[in-house]
Order: structure tokens, then C-alpha cells, then sequence
């Protein structure tokens, strides 16, 4: 049986839909079970026979980490120990779910598993934190770094600009910096697919949308098919802007791309490019 943390966040979501189509056998909690609270997770997962544990769960507010640092690292470091060493207690087998932010975005290309971590704020070291605490107690465990997630819930870059692009006549977005975004069903299904494969290659994995982009380029993509579903339908301009004037609490990497190579290899999986989900994801909004 699976234990889904977090399932009440945006990626958390649609791994449990996906349980749930899938029938598997799983319980899920979110903050209720908080993760800083060992004796409470404890007596939540106590009795119950669970050979998985699926950590969607984390402190997620990237530039509101900056003046909370003491919560971000209770959540992502602290807590994700708690998770570790009940995980090593148990010998439950474990999925985490990490960042790209964990970079310094300095490497020019794409980053691989083995590249040295650098993070540039309190969320990405707290998250990086977290990895830490799981490979040093855990012995069954794949981390999956991601990038840019955005799907049906929660609040994310897509369905921000969605909204600004329903309600501006100007809209401006950072240009220069560059990464992959990733759909959360796309993530979901990976994720289910590792746990029916568990082939035994435990360690780190990057997981993102094929392909790289700007958020720039990014908001033209979404904006031009928004158009063509008449998700938007009136004509807005797009200007590129610098990291410098959008001012942000949080530094974030320049350049947070990262190489699929090891995911594809390991798991026999094929990664769709990122415009051809947000495709699909427009196309269910618009059925909605
Ligand atoms: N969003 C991105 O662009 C992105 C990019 C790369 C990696 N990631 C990683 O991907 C994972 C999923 O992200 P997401 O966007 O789905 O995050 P999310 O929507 O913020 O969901 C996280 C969930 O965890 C819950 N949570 C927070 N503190 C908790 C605690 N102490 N105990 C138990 N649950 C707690 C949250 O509840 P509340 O809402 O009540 O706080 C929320 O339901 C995270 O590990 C994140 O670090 C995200």
C-alpha cells in the first residue's frame, strides 16, 4: 500500500487521481499529518500496512521563504527527516519529490544528476536539506527533481498568466531565465510508473517537460493556444523583461534545464515535449 503525502497540493492531486484510476491500494494525508510532527505521523501510518511512501508534500512558497526560513526548514529539511527515518524505521520504500532550485543555474546546458548542487535561496536549501536527509537514512529511495510545475490546481505560472492575459492589455515576463515546465499529470504518471516498475535503481532522477524555454517564450506559447482553444480572446502584448526588474525576495537560477538522459535510460520512458502538454492541459481547461 501507497502513503501519499501532500495530496491536497498541486501535484499531489493528480498522483492520487491517478491512484485512484489506477486502483491502487493507498491512504493519503496533507496537512493535518503535519510533517514536522514525528509522533503524528507515526500514530497516522501505524497499523497500517504500507510498503510505500510518496512524499508530494513541502513548504512551497519560494519568496516568502526568504522571511520564514525557520518554517521552510521545519517543513523541508526537518520534516522530510522525520519522513526519512520513519521510512528506514519501516523499511518502506520511498519517492521525494525535489527542485530544480536546488542549482545555482551558473552551468550553461543542461543539468545532470551528478552536477553540484548550489542553491541560491532559502527554498531551494531547504529542499536540497531534505535530499540529504533522505539518502542518508533511506536505502530504497528515488528522488525526482522537477521544474515549473503548473496544472489543473493550485495556484502556478499558467493559470497566472491565464488570468493576466484575460484581464491586461501589457503583459511583461522575465526573459532571460530558462528552464523546462512540467505538467503535473505528466510528473504523476512517471511516478506511478516507478513505483509498478521499482526496477531497484535507487538514487537521483530529473524529471521535466522535454525541451527548454524562457518564461518569456513560455507566455507567447500559452498565450497563442489560449487563443486558438478562445481560452483568451482578446489581444494582449507580450514584452520580455530582465530578472532585474521584476524584482523577487527569492534569487532563482538563470538556467535551471535539466538532462532526462538517466529517467529515460533507467525507466524506459519517453518525455513529452513541453508544448504538446500544455497542448493537452488547454484542451481539458477547455473542456471544462
Ligand atoms: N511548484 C513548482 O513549480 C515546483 C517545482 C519544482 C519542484 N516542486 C516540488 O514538487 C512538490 C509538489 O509541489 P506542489 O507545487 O504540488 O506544492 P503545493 O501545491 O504547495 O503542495 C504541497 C502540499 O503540502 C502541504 N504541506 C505543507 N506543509 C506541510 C506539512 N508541514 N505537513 C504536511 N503537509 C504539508 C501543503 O499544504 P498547505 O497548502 O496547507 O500548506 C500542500 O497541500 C514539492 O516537493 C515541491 O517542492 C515544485
Amino acid at each position: 500500500m501507497i502513503w501519499l503525502l501532500g495530496n491536497r497540493g498541486q501535484l499531489g492531486q493528480d498522483v492520487e487521481q491517478l491512484l485512484v484510476e489506477k486502483q491502487e491500494k493507498f491512504i493519503s494525508s496533507d496537512i493535518e499529518v503535519d510533517k514536522r510532527d514525528k509522533e503524528r505521523l507515526k500514530s497516522f501510518v501505524n497499523g497500517k500496512q504500507v510498503d510505500w511512501i510518496v512524499d508530494c508534500s513541502a513548504y512551497t512558497a519560494v519568496d516568502r521563504a526568504e522571511k520564514e526560513p525557520d518554517k521552510a526548514f521545519g517543513v523541508n529539511a526537518h520534516g522530510t527527516l522525520n519522513i526519512a527515518e520513519i521510512a528506514c524505521d519501516k523499511a518502506l520504500k520511498l519517492i521525494y519529490i525535489s527542485t530544480d532550485y536546488i542549482f545555482n543555474g551558473e552551468k550553461e546546458g543542461a543539468y545532470s544528476e551528478d552536477d553540484t548542487p548550489g542553491p541560491l535561496g532559502v527554498y531551494g536549501k531547504s529542499k536540497l536539506e531534505g535530499e540529504i536527509n533522505i539518502k542518508n537514512n533511506v536505502k530504497e529511495y528515488y528522488i525526482i527533481r522537477t521544474s515549473w510545475l503548473y496544472g489543473h490546481h493550485g495556484n502556478n505560472f499558467v493559470n497566472t498568466m491565464l488570468d493576466l492575459l484575460n484581464k491586461k492589455s501589457e503583459v511583461k515576463v522575465v526573459a532571460d531565465q530558462w528552464g523546462s515546465p512540467t505538467w503535473t499529470k505528466d510528473l504523476a504518471r512517471v511516478m506511478v510508473h516507478i513505483i509498478e516498475s521499482d526496477n531497484g535503481e535507487y538514487g537521483v532522477y530529473h524529471y521535466s517537460g522535454e525541451g527548454k524555454t524562457s518564461w518569456f517564450y513560455f507566455t507567447q506559447e500559452i498565450y497563442a493556444r489560449a487563443r486558438t482553444h478562445g481560452i483568451v480572446k482578446r489581444d494582449v502584448k507580450i514584452s520580455p523583461i530582465t530578472t532585474e526588474e521584476y524584482p523577487a525576495d527569492a534569487r532563482r537560477p538563470r538556467n535551471s534545464y535539466l538532462s532526462k538522459d538517466k529517467i529515460k535510460t533507467s525507466f524506459k520512458i519517453e518525455v513529452p515535449r513541453w508544448q504538446d502538454s500544455l497542448e493537452e492541459f488547454l484542451a481539458e481547461i477547455k473542456e471544462e
